[in-house]
């Protein structure tokens, strides 16, 4: 016989799981659609560790899970088609994407440094267990290394990171990735398909005029919005300078590590201690902070190319191509 879903796990496991997401640890956790990947939303550095932990090449915006609609109002814009598709499919397998609210207390990481968050609300009773326990939104991506399958088991989580601790919930009943739908423009775009299919998402936004109009990415206006290539990622207005070892008296540098002592007309450090995690974590917020028509250039100092140095390396060279 198949082994089915667990629909509760003990209460000391919950409170596991908490204490870790509270101290910025990651916890893997079962969803209907795949096992996740689980930190606390708002902590820049307990997301920064997501990346580090799944050797992502990039910053790909993540998933922020929630317990209920209340709890995304507190992050992101809602609307009234986000309010009608929740109303009939969530708690369940569809990604809202929408904007953040200007007070969101969603890390910019999640983001990777645009202005929306996608946020879910999944429907298996042990991730509602834990997200009401936390009583906060938990960013996830799915929980396997880069490049590998998702995980469909807590056996397959295990495999991949062997020092995580894993709530076991059963086997997923979806199997595949939740559907990702773009709300934050008039235009309500799938990102990603899933279960949830275009056709039930046009049904339930009919008449919705004048933003009932639905588009798979890629059709429509012929331009392809994958996502984690977004356009609406951030870009600094003012050039970027990498493998800075000083900074012009007009620059703004970005430091990491030990900074030359003179020089630059401001200077913000992603890490004094040279810490990849920190200075992840502080990526987006500095980049933004210097990004003033005051300066030439953004200088940035050489970052080690290891562990989340690659992701922050990977977006440095976007930023000044
Ligand atoms: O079913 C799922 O969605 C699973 C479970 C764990 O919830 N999560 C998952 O996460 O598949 P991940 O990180 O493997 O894939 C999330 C997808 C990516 O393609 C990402 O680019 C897109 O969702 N995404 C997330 N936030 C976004 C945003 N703000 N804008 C555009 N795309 C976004
Ligand atoms: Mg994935």
């Amino acid at each position: 016989m198949k082994p089915a879903e667990i629909l509760h796990v003990d209460a000391s496991l919950v409170d596991n799981a908490v204490s870790l997401w509270k101290a910025g640890q990651l916890v893997g956790i079962p969803t209907e659609t795949v096992y996740g990947l689980a930190a606390d939303a708002t902590n820049g550095e307990a997301v920064a560790r997501i990346y580090g932990a799944k050797s992502r090449p990039q910053f790909n915006p993540l998933i922020v899970h929630v317990a209920n609609i209340q709890m995304a109002t507190r992050y992101v814009e809602w609307d009234e088609r986000a309010e009608l598709l929740a109303k009939d499919y969530w708690p369940g397998p569809l990604t809202l994407v929408l904007k953040r609210r200007a007070d969101s207390p969603i890390s910019d990481l999640v983001s990777a440094g645009g202005d929306t968050i996608g946020i879910r609300c999944p429907q298996h009773p042990v991730a509602h267990q834990l997200i009401s326990a936390f009583d906060g939104g938990l960013a996830a991506p799915s929980a396997n290394r880069s490049g590998r399958v998702s995980p469909t088991t807590a056996q397959h989580v295990r495999d991949e990171f062997p020092d995580l601790f894993v709530i076991d919930g059963g086997p997923c009943r979806h199997g595949i990735e939740s559907t990702v739908l773009d709300l934050s423009t008039n235009r309500a775009t799938i990102l990603r398909p899933g279960s949830v299919t275009l056709d039930m998402i046009r049904y339930v936004l009919r008449g919705h005029a004048p933003r009932a109009e639905v588009y798979t990415a890629g059709q429509g206006d012929g331009v392809l919005k994958s996502p984690g290539q977004l356009e609406s990622h951030y870009a600094p207005s003012i050039p970027v300078r990498l493998n800075a070892t000083h900074a012009e008296p007009t620059e703004a540098l970005l430091a990491f590590g030990r900074a030359p002592k003179q020089g630059s007309a401001a200077i913000l450090n992603l890490s004094v201690k040279g810490d990849l995690i920190e200075a992840a974590a502080n990526l987006f917020a500095m980049m933004r902070a210097l990004d003033k028509p005051d300066f030439t250039a953004i200088a940035v100092m050489p970052i080690p190319n290891e562990g989340v140095g690659i992701a922050i390396n990977d977006r440095l060279k976007r930023a000044a191509a």
